[in-house]
């Protein structure tokens, strides 16, 4: 019957909203990008976007990648290449991203070289646009190209406590004992908040990880606002009633690696779980979690 008390429950408008950048980024659609007009070798790249409050950029999910060229040529950059943080790691024999995860060799990073053969084909950093190519190839990491530096979102404003600001949101993981889905939700509601729902897949990545770096990972569940709505289909959604993406990256894999969620008989509501590495779950509303809540930002 939980649903029909959501259905009348004065819900929190959450807005979608573009990512709020620093200062001089640009929202690219995916995340916050600025290209200083500077050409430096790849490792002097990588320190003056540090000091930018940044890093070079990793364009690591199609989607992502496909945004960065559209926002390159839209905003006339294709002209000139620009170093990104892909780097040839010798001992390990692979392709990097600055985080250590693995770039995906071929379609749709790479592209090919005068004659046809596939990048990366000479030299250990990556570089983006070259000539008519705007895919990734590989270069000497000492020439001297533009860059791409990548700069993590912000909380406009800033957060009445309990909350506190993780990334683009105002957020409290709330140590309160574990309740059921709606009880949670009512938690947060006292606090001026509700469950903490995501509209971009960066955000999310950076609550994940946030969890991860403040050892949080002691209140290892979490309630979050999704839920499945009705008995007859399989459609999830936020709590401002837009619907949650499937599969890759949000939802975690149950046995075998089978992505989730698996039980929609039973389970409706949407959990952060830490045995998915953070990510979703489908759970019985009645178990009992902490709740995770997010709260809009004061000026
Ligand atoms: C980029 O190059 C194209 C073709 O060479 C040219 O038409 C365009 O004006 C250039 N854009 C900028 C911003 O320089
Ligand atoms: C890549 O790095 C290795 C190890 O530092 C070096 O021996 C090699 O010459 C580099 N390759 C290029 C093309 O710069
Ligand atoms: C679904 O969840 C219920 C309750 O937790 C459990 O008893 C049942 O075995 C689950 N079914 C599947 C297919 O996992």
């Amino acid at each position: 019957m939980w649903q029909t008390r959501l259905a009348t429950a004065s819900l929190l408008l959450v807005v979608a909203h573009a990512l709020n950048c620093p200062e001089n980024y640009d929202d690219f659609g995916s995340g916050c990008v600025l290209a200083p007009a500077e050409r430096l070798p790849a490792l002097d790249a990588q320190v003056l976007c540090r000091e930018l409050h940044g890093e070079l950029a990793t364009f690591d999910r199609c989607d992502i990648f496909t945004d960065a060229v559209h926002y390159l040529e839209e905003t006339g950059g294709m002209n000139d290449s620009f170093w990104i943080g892909g780097t040839y790691s010798v001992t390990r024999d692979e392709w990097q991203w600055r985080d250590g995860s693995v770039i995906a060799m071929g379609a749709p990073f790479w592209g090919t070289a005068d004659g046809g053969s596939w990048e990366p084909y000479n030299g250990n950093c990556t570089v983006i646009f070259y000539g008519d190519n705007p895919y990734m190839r590989a270069y000497g990491c000492s020439l001297d190209f533009n860059h791409i530096c990548e700069g993590p979102p912000n909380v406009e404003g800033h957060c009445n406590l309990p909350y506190t600001a993780v990334g683009s949101q105002c957020l409290s993981f709330n140590t309160a004992t574990r309740q059921s889905w709606q009880i949670s939700r009512n938690i947060c509601q006292e606090d001026g908040g509700d469950l903490v729902t995501f509209d971009n897949c960066v955000q999310f990545g950076i609550v994940a990880n946030y969890i991860l770096e403040h050892n949080l990972q002691y209140i290892d569940r979490y309630w979050v606002g999704g839920y499945l709505e009705t008995w007859d289909t399989e459609d999830w959604f936020w709590l401002d009633g837009s619907s949650i993406p499937m599969g890759v990256p949000l939802w975690g894999q149950g046995s075998g690696g089978k992505l989730l969620p698996d039980n929609s008989t039973v389970e409706r509501c949407l959990e952060l779980g830490l045995e998915y590495r953070h990510r979703f779950n489908d759970l019985n509303c009645q178990e009992l979690r902490r709740p995770l809540c997010m709260a809009s930002p004061v000026e």
